[in-house]
């Protein structure tokens, strides 16, 4: 079931990456609570394990995963779903997260988040195998969408219109990535605004922020650079339109020192506080 805390928004934070280890465990870090990827500590022992049950003392968690493929034609794997439930019980997360993409077909992971199409099929599909994690997880999933570079040229709806309609349809949540809108619009040449506007208020649990990288005449999602303005502009649009939403900042490669995550975090700090100042006035 999901906790008070889950419903609350948790503040502001950063995705634990093992070059941090160290420092989470041994400072106070100002920040309110990390996001782990599920895979990494779905292991027997180790010392990510370790780590993890010493930092998760002094941070509040939540468990993001890459590898559901909710969007695959293969049988859901129940021994991943088994391994992620007892992740969960160690970790106890305010909630748990993957994306609304497919990784693979025919027993092959391909270890990319890829689209699905838009159609009214993907979207029975989708949803009916929401309701089947949910009910052997035993709560409410968060879906994030991903970036794309291609679409589907039979899509029927568009990508925020499908969104919104598995999060009613399956009752599951979102985890909106505020830099991925921003890539698959400028890819696809539709209007990020319209999508933020497009996401139900009460489903919205989770913002994702990230840096990318713009090539002229497209942009690639690369976690590897400080967010970007137009990205900024756009979750404060969001915040605006959402109120308070826990945030958090994913860096996967070109990882700076810790200080710096916390300080672009406290970007999103006063992003975050002027954009509910604007709703309050
Ligand atoms: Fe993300």
């Amino acid at each position: 079931m999901e906790t008070q805390q889950a419903r609350r928004a948790l503040g502001f934070g950063l995705g634990l990456r093992s070059c941090h280890y160290e420092a989470f465990a041994r400072d106070d870090v100002d920040v309110d609570w990390l996001e782990i990827v599920s895979e990494n500590y779905m292991v027997p022992g180790g010392r990510p394990l370790w780590w993890l049950d010493r930092i998760r003392r002094d941070y509040p968690m939540v468990m993001h995963g890459v590898s559901l493929s909710i969007g695959s034609t293969d049988p859901l794997d129940s021994q991943y779903l088994r391994e992620l439930r007892a992740l969960a019980d160690r970790v106890e997360p305010a909630w748990i997260s993957d994306h609304l993409c497919w990784t693979g077909v025919h027993g092959r992971n391909l270890h990319d988040l890829l689209p699905l199409p838009f159609t009214e099929e993907a979207l029975d599909h989708v949803v009916s195998r929401v309701r089947k994690v949910q009910d052997t997880l035993g709560r409410r999933i968060l879906l994030e969408n991903v970036s794309s570079y291609v679409r589907f040229a039979n899509a029927a709806l568009d990508e925020w219109t499908f969104l919104a309609e598995v999060a009613r349809r399956a009752d599951c949540l979102i985890l909106l990535d505020v830099n991925n809108v921003h890539v698959s619009a400028f890819n696809h040449g539709f209007d990020p605004v319209t999508y933020v506007d497009a996401m139900p208020r009460d489903r919205v649990r989770q913002i994702h922020l990230a840096g990318h990288d713009h090539r002229g005449d497209c942009i690639i999602d690369t976690h590897d650079a400080p967010v970007a303005d137009p990205v900024w502009s756009l979750y404060e649009h969001a915040i605006r339109r959402l109120g308070p939403v826990s945030t958090m900042i994913e860096r996967d490669d070109h990882i700076p020192p810790l200080a710096e995550l916390v300080a672009e975090l406290d970007i999103a700090r006063s992003v975050a506080s002027r954009a509910l100042e604007g709703i309050a006035a």
